[in-house]
């Protein structure tokens, strides 16, 4: 197995929810191509993801998009350097359809494959940018499935400085955008929704700002949602309302843990990632509050801030250029602790 040439492209699946992302990405050349293929329509019917059905369509759907990628990279399969592919978090079906065909194509051209951790490709997507961030740097990390605060002082260094004691904070615009009866996936829709809506008409409490610690919680916040609604007139400009009410308190909550985390570390950089990072007003937010109190604020472009391959080929482009890949097993973490990584250098 060749594992000397690093510098060659790396493919990267993503495709450990509802998303199917492949991309080749080449150390010193940068992205070559990224390909994405949603499957929103499938699981709108249902109000929201069907594991079975992911599995079934990442199947479908996979194999397609690799030849695409391929072809819109310009390359042929045998100028690949090595894989990498989501290993988890993530549902374990979906995530099996990924690392089975990373596996197959570099089992077949005898390459190198890595088993990449999702949380962590989304920390580093910012790193794709131009100027990147360069650690130390603290991570806000928001997306359907987790809502962390990270020390970064190197790749693969990471320490957990705040989590969720409850629902994620994509998991809080999602159920309470069922609640308000938006359609899934509910992050855009109520973000959508609460433009329209006047600050201040609700407000809600901003859950454990008053209180030491770099922890989040926002069950409660989705309870007094569904309370402000039921016993409101249920227009439709009161429902914008309560959307701008609620993702004010959301938004406000982030930025002041934020801050503070900033505020008691080393680091003078805040990276944030993860599908809530595409939120207009978290990005607004977050960018006076780096301007206020003299830190820098850097976020992935939109369309890298939610599922995607391009961080997966980044992330796993960075660990097999540290020479890191695995035996040949097909291997899955539906639940993977981000601390337990192995450093990069
Ligand atoms: O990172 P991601 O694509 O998938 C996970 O790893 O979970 O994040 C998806 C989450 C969903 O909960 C979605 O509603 C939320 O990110 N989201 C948003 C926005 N775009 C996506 N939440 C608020 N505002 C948005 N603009
Ligand atoms: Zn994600």
């Amino acid at each position: 197995m060749d594992i000397g040439n690093v510098s060659k492209p790396v493919l990267g699946i993503e495709s450990s929810c509802d998303e199917t992302g492949v991309a080749v990405y080449q150390p010193g050349r940068g992205l070559l191509a990224d390909r994405l293929y949603s499957q929103i329509a499938l699981h709108q019917e249902y109000g929201g993801v069907v594991p079975e059905l992911a599995s079934r369509d990442h199947v479908r759907k996979l194999l397609p998009l690799i030849r695409e990628t391929m072809a819109a990279a310009g390359l042929a399969f045998n100028d690949l350097g090595g894989v990498a592919y989501t290993a988890g978090p993530g549902l374990v079906g979906a995530l099996l359809v990924g690392a089975a065909a990373a596996r197959a194509l570099a089992w077949a051209l005898q390459i190198p494959a890595i088993g990449v951790h999702h949380m962590e490709a989304h920390l580093l997507a910012p790193l794709l940018e131009p100027a990147p961030p360069a650690p130390p740097f603290v991570a806000l990390l928001v997306s359907g499935g987790h809502s962390m605060l990270v020390h970064v002082a190197g790749i693969g260094r990471y320490r957990l400085l705040g989590d969720t004691l409850d629902d994620a904070a994509g998991e809080a615009f999602d159920k309470t955008a069922k609640l308000l009866g938006l359609p899934y996936p509910g992050g855009p829709a109520l973000a959508a929704l609460a433009a329209d809506g006047r600050p201040g008409a609700f407000r809600f409490a901003r859950p454990m700002t008053d209180r030491p610690g770099l922890d989040f919680s926002f069950s409660g916040l989705k309870t007094q949602v569904l309370l402000a609604w039921q016993h409101s007139d249920r227009s439709a400009a009161t429902r914008a309302d309560i959307a701008r009410g609620f993702e004010d308190a959301v938004v406000e909550t982030l930025t002041a843990k934020c801050r503070r985390a900033l505020a008691a570390g080393d680091a003078g950089t805040l990276v944030v990632a993860g599908g809530v990072g595409a939120n207009r007003r978290l990005r607004e937010t977050l960018t006076a509050a780096a301007a206020a109190d003299g830190f820098r604020v850097a976020f992935p472009r939109l369309q890298f801030c939610t599922d995607n391959g391009a961080m997966i080929a980044f992330a796993g482009a960075l660990r097999l250029a540290a020479g890191q890949h695995e035996d040949s097993a097909i291997r899955v973490f539906p639940r993977w602790d981000l601390e337990s990584l192995p450093a990069v250098a």
